[in-house]
């Protein structure tokens, strides 16, 4: 008999129909109740056997974490929890979980436990539904740029360039690295490499993109990015997920648009999509919440806090701006701010971005034209000399989400820059004659589509919204 997924089977409810239903256990209770998941829904699915009826050997290997095939007749339940359920008729066991030692236990496990076994955790209901939600914003960041006329461009992710400057990379090399070839003047000689030159892991596709949008006009790349920095936060990944859009004839006011629109969309469709799920994660954070003091309890639920994202409009302040509030801020009595010392073209902290977001507008902040200095070389300078027309998109709860600027398109004052900044001229030759050859006022920003999942999902650590997190010293799986 052809299988039947329980999402299908919860919605349809064909109530005295046969069916073959197939998942995992979750629970089996009194030698009669078996709880099971297929990963369709949010939802287990209530199947009862007649254990008079039932080989007591089949019994005993059904146990949390088994898999297994049921064939049986629906009923109405009349059991709390659910309207419907599969009355037993045969049953198969795909593969048995030892109950000795299976790690997966019908309790609450730790979020730091699940993290040592990412291979399992995807079985429980949190991890669950992360997951169909992470699928489903995969999907809807697609959907929102398809119905834009934006084209998809995969960007390479070996790579010879750094498109931010931050010597954050991972080198790829298929040089011994015990025993490098060595040049004249006892430098690794990358020309005996594969690529016949130094290569790394992407840390962004935008430089490679641009060079789509100065032809395509709207484009974007959606792809793994990769940074070597050594930062054990909560916010920080070494492989993450980055969607990047580059559009032509886009100044940073539109693009500032762009942005507030993307993350709008994003959070509507969540909502509008992923009910079932965020109502189990809402729940999730209220039972979490239970366990703190009351004024490190969330104001909002997490369905609120979507709400609020796709309705209200964002804040738009200059970076000079917030270093104004910031400075007439009441000084947080543990720690001071730190630019009440640095001042003005210092890089702000996310404690800082936090206190603006969360403290002092309360809503979603875009801050702009940020000083040239903390900033990439690619960014546009504006007319005083000090800033760039950069944008970051700050979130509640997150701090920075996204990142983009105007890009300079003026090929003198782009050259400029990158010999301030002493970049070699030669490692970009292909990226300046974008600007040599038809060259366009154009921008983009990066959105990182686990900080985003983290919002979405009201997850406290990036670790646990991307299926095996990559962070300093975890690459077991
Ligand atoms: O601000 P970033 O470094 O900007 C860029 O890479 C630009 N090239 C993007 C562009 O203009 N096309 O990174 C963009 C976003 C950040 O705002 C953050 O959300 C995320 O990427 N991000 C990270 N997410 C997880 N782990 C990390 N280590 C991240 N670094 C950046
Ligand atoms: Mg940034």
């Amino acid at each position: 008999q052809k299988r039947i997924k329980i999402s299908d089977l919860l919605k349809e409810a064909p109530i005295g129909k046969e069916v073959t239903v197939m998942g995992w256990v979750r629970t089996f209770r009194n030698n009669q109740f078996i709880s099971m998941n297929d990963g369709s829904t949010i939802n287990n699915l209530q199947a009862v056997v007649d254990f008079q009826q039932m080989p007591e050997e089949t019994l005993r290997k059904i146990t949390t974490g088994s898999c297994l095939s049921v064939t049986g007749v629906v009923v109405e339940s009349l059991g709390k929890g659910q309207s419907i359920e599969v009355k037993v008729k045969d049953l198969e066991i795909f593969g048995e979980a030892d109950p000795e030692k299976f790690p997966l236990q019908p309790k609450k496990h730790s979020l730091e436990f699940l993290r040592e076994i990412a291979h399992l955790r995807v079985r429980t209901s949190t991890f669950g539904a992360i997951y169909r939600i992470r699928h489903s914003m995969i999907y809807a960041v697609h959907s929102f740029f398809h119905e834009r006329g934006f084209y998809n461009i995969h960007t390479p992710i070996i790579t010879g360039s750094d498109a931010e400057g931050a010597g954050e990379m991972f080198r790829v090399t298929t040089l011994d690295p015990a025993n490098p070839p060595m040049d004249e003047n006892g430098f690794v000689d990358f020309r005996e490499d594969f690529f016949e030159k130094e290569t790394n892991l992407t840390v962004s596709g935008q430089l490679e993109v641009e060079t789509a949008c100065l032809a395509l006009s709207d484009v974007y790349t959606f792809g793994p990015t990769f940074r070597a920095e050594n930062s054990n936060t909560s916010r920080h990944l070494a492989e993450f997920w980055m969607i990047e859009p580059e559009v032509a004839f886009c100044d940073l006011e539109g693009l500032m648009d762009l942005a507030e629109d993307f993350v709008k969309y994003l959070t509507r469709y969540a909502l509008e999509h992923c009910a079932g799920d965020l109502e189990f994660l809402e729940n999730r954070l209220l039972e979490e919440d239970k366990s703190k003091p009351q004024q490190e309890r969330s104001t909002m639920t997490l369905t609120e806090r979507l709400r609020f994202v796709s309705e209200n409009e964002f804040e738009r302040l200059s970076y000079t701006d917030a270093i104004e509030i910031l400075r007439n801020s009441k000084p947080n009595k543990k720690k001071k701010f730190q630019y009440l010392i640095e001042g003005w073209g210092s890089d702000l902290q996310s404690e800082h971005e936090r206190y603006l977001v969360e403290k002092h507008f309360q809503k979603p902040v875009i801050l702009f034209n940020y000083p040239k200095n903390i900033k990439a070389f690619y960014m546009r300078q504006n007319e005083d000399g000090k800033t760039v027309a950069a944008m970051d998109v700050l979130f509640p709860g997150i701090g920075e989400i996204i990142g983009g600027s105007q890009r300079e398109e003026r090929l003198d004052v782009l050259q400029e820059r990158i010999a301030e900044m002493n970049i070699p001229e030669k490692d970009l030759w292909w990226y300046l004659e974008l600007r040599k050859f038809g060259t366009a006022p154009h921008s983009g920003f990066g959105l990182g589509f686990e900080r985003l999942i983290q919002f979405v999902c009201g997850m406290g650590n990036i670790r646990d919204v991307i299926p095996f997190p990559r962070t300093p010293g975890n690459a077991e799986f």
